[in-house]
């Protein structure tokens, strides 16, 4: 990885906004960019503030912007009183927005539904009712587990009309994982399908929600709703668990929003850190909402005219912000995907791309360079075999970009004229927190460039400092902003902890190392400074899934590093000690190795399953018994030690890890 972010440091290819793209752009050019910048510099609160009158509608205006009597527990537009659902559907009734089609949704097997945002507001207005009809209402908190679909975006939107705070589970997270998130969360109610559909293949969903209840501890859900999407036989319980359309049956597509404090919580996400539990990150109505809505006009420079499709799974952040809240909120027409970027062949994003005419286009690193190695392969599956001549803009997202992939996605899908925007940002920062935008910034690949205006970023060390520019350090953002996480939920103290440590005066801790060009000020994330993994743009925490791996009865210790991959950015290895002898032949440890994946796919999900196993007799460990992951990491990635292995206990193990059986 030091020699990948070197070359990051050197690279000199600079890509200014092409003309025809900042004549039109919101933000055109750096005069301009700059003057937002400043006007957020002299007066922060007030910048943020302007935005959200002008951006948001209110049904009560707020009287103070930011309240930091309590702080970092910030609150933002704190007295005023607004809706998200109202924001993103009833603002455009009425307007030539009405008839617009909000969503284009094409299945796994390439059917295509479309709605328009007077019809989309009528289903979630149905479903909301019915809702109601059960007893839901503000404060309750409702699980979310389903594929990408038009429901999906009903169901989180229905939610925050009624004040109901949604946590959305991932549909590829196990059991197990949504049994902890549903007693986490408290929930009382959970929305689920009977299967989802991926690649072809069905993926039972309700079962998982049977087995999480068989675990225990979700006594607090009354209500199970289940969207029918392949009508698969599932066992509903009488009387708890219904129908979709038996709910939404009969019910008006009139439902007044419930006005809710700015600051009321919109949702809950859990996301992985450094410890063993996922935290369930707890967003609020207001400033979330303005900074997912400013990005869309800023970063994206959204038109009326435009087709927006964001890849993202709404079980994830980005699917949250740019697909079920940005862009309806924006006015936009975008694509909702249910499939997978591989099939029936890796020429589905060109063709979908084409079909839909899309205009913006926002992806994941490891999406693309999965895409370059199929079209390797298979020429017919290239972008350039496609008419993607609607691309204005391009995005990518949730982990460094290669500068080779930059300019792969660049010069064959861009076509050499669309920018690409980078964007950096996290769970916890509900939006863009440094990014380019399109008709201002000069792009440099494998570079997020500069902050988004309003967002006070920089790189420090350990005691908050600023470092200077070409000298590494860590990512911290100095003020509060409006989209920022609020507290970590039900647990304030982990929130504090987590995100700011007091040897930072009060920045938040990204959690990400970064530097900044010595001429250019531009950013470049160096990667997570802890025990976080990014594969395929998911986050991953490496005792989560140590703690899984130990839960198995054949397992006496086990230490997960990561290791860089061509495609998935890192890789996780896991070393593992056995209860029972070692295996020594290739066959026994494959055999174990993959009793080991399977349980940790059960445990958490199948993309936390480890890409490689490796046995030892025990692991490299320092006198007081601290595990030396940093030598791990030095042996997953199959290079020779050269540190100081004076300080091991057991010096003779690196040799048994270093095998690959
Ligand atoms: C972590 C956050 C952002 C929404 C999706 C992921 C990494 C994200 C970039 C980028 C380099 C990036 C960071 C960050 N990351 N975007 N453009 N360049 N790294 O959200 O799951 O909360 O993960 O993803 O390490 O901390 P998330």
């Amino acid at each position: 990885m030091a020699g990948a972010i070197e070359s990051l440091l050197v690279e000199d290819r600079i890509f200014p906004p092409p003309q025809d793209f900042a004549r039109q752009a919101a933000v055109s050019g750096m005069d301009q960019y700059h003057a937002l910048c400043a006007q957020a510099a002299e007066d922060h609160v007030g910048f943020w503030a302007r935005h959200a009158r002008e951006q948001l509608q209110w049904h009560k205006p707020f009287t103070r912007a930011l309240d930091d009597s309590n702080a970092p527990f910030y609150k933002w537009f704190d007295d005023g009183e607004l809706n998200a659902s109202a924001n993103c559907l009833d603002r455009h009734l009425g307007t030539p927005t009405e008839n617009k089609t909000a969503i284009i949704f094409e299945s796994d097997g390439g059917e295509v539904t479309s709605v328009t945002y007077r019809e989309l507001h009528d289903r979630v207005c149905r479903f909301a009712n019915g809702l109601k009809s059960l007893g839901y209402g503000k404060g309750d908190r409702a699980i979310i587990y389903l594929p990408m679909s038009i429901e999906g975006v009903v169901a989180m939107q229905a939610c925050a009309r009624l004040g109901i705070i949604h946590s959305v589970v991932f549909g590829g997270f196990s059991a197990k994982s949504l049994q902890e998130r549903i007693h986490d969360v408290g929930a009382s109610l959970v929305i689920t399908a009977d299967e989802q559909v991926r690649g072809g293949k069905s993926i039972p969903l309700k079962p998982a929600v049977d087995e999480a209840f068989a675990m225990g501890g979700c006594d607090t859900v009354r209500k199970v709703i289940v969207y029918q999407r392949t009508g698969a036989a599932v066992s509903m319980v009488e009387g708890r668990e219904i129908t979709w359309s038996q709910l939404v049956d009969g019910q008006s597509s009139e439902c007044p929003p419930e006005y809710v404090s700015a600051e009321h919580p919109l949702f809950v996400l859990y996301t992985s850190g450094s410890t063993g539990k996922p935290k369930g990150v707890q967003h609020s109505t207001g400033g979330y909402l303005l900074h997912a809505l400013l990005s869309m006009r800023w970063t994206f420079d959204l038109k009326p005219t435009d087709v927006f499709w964001c890849t993202a799974d709404i079980g994830w952040v980005t699917g949250h912000s740019y697909v079920a809240y940005g862009p309806l909120a924006a006015g936009a027409t975008q694509v909702v995907f249910e499939g997978v970027p591989s099939y029936p062949d890796s020429s589905r994003f060109w063709r979908m791309i084409a079909r839909h005419k899309v205009s913006i286009f926002y992806t994941a690193p490891t999406a693309i360079r999965a895409l370059i190695k199929a079209c390797e392969s298979d020429r017919a599956t290239h972008p350039t075999q496609f008419d993607l001549s609607s691309l204005r803009l391009l995005g990518s997202v949730g982990e460094p970009i290669n500068p080779e992939a930059w300019m792969w996605y660049h010069t064959n899908v861009g076509g050499g004229r669309c920018p690409i925007v980078d964007t950096f940002w996290q769970t916890e920062t509900g939006a863009h927190v440094v990014t380019p935008l399109p008709g201002a910034t000069p792009l440099v690949p494998g570079s997020c460039t500069l902050p988004f205006p309003g967002v006070d970023v920089a790189v420090v060390d350990e005691t908050g400092g600023e470092m200077p520019n070409g000298q590494g350090g860590i990512l911290v953002i100095r003020k509060p902003w409006p989209a920022m996480i609020r507290t970590i939920w039900n647990d304030p103290n982990r929130f504090k902890q987590s995100y700011f440590p007091p040897e930072l005066h009060g920045f938040y801790l990204a959690g990400d190392g970064a530097v900044r060009n010595k001429q250019t000020g531009y950013f470049t994330i160096t990667g997570r400074i802890d025990d976080v993994l990014n594969v395929s743009g998911h986050r991953m925490g490496t005792m989560e899934i140590e703690s899984a791996l130990v839960a198995n009865k054949l397992v006496a210790e086990a230490a997960v590093v990561g290791r860089p991959d061509d495609v998935t950015g890192e890789a996780i290895v896991a070393f593992v000690v056995l209860k029972g002898v070692r295996p020594t032949d290739a066959a026994a440890a494959a055999k174990v190795a993959k009793e080991l994946r399977d349980w940790v796919g059960k445990e958490i999900g199948p993309i936390a399953k480890p890409k490689e196993v490796r046995f030892g007799d025990n692991l490299p460990k320092t006198r007081s018994g601290k595990i030396m992951r940093r030598l791990l990491r030095v042996i997953a990635r199959g290079e020779d030690i050269t540190q100081d292995v004076s300080t091991l206990e057991n010096p003779a193990i690196l040799e048994q890890l270093k095998q690959v059986l």
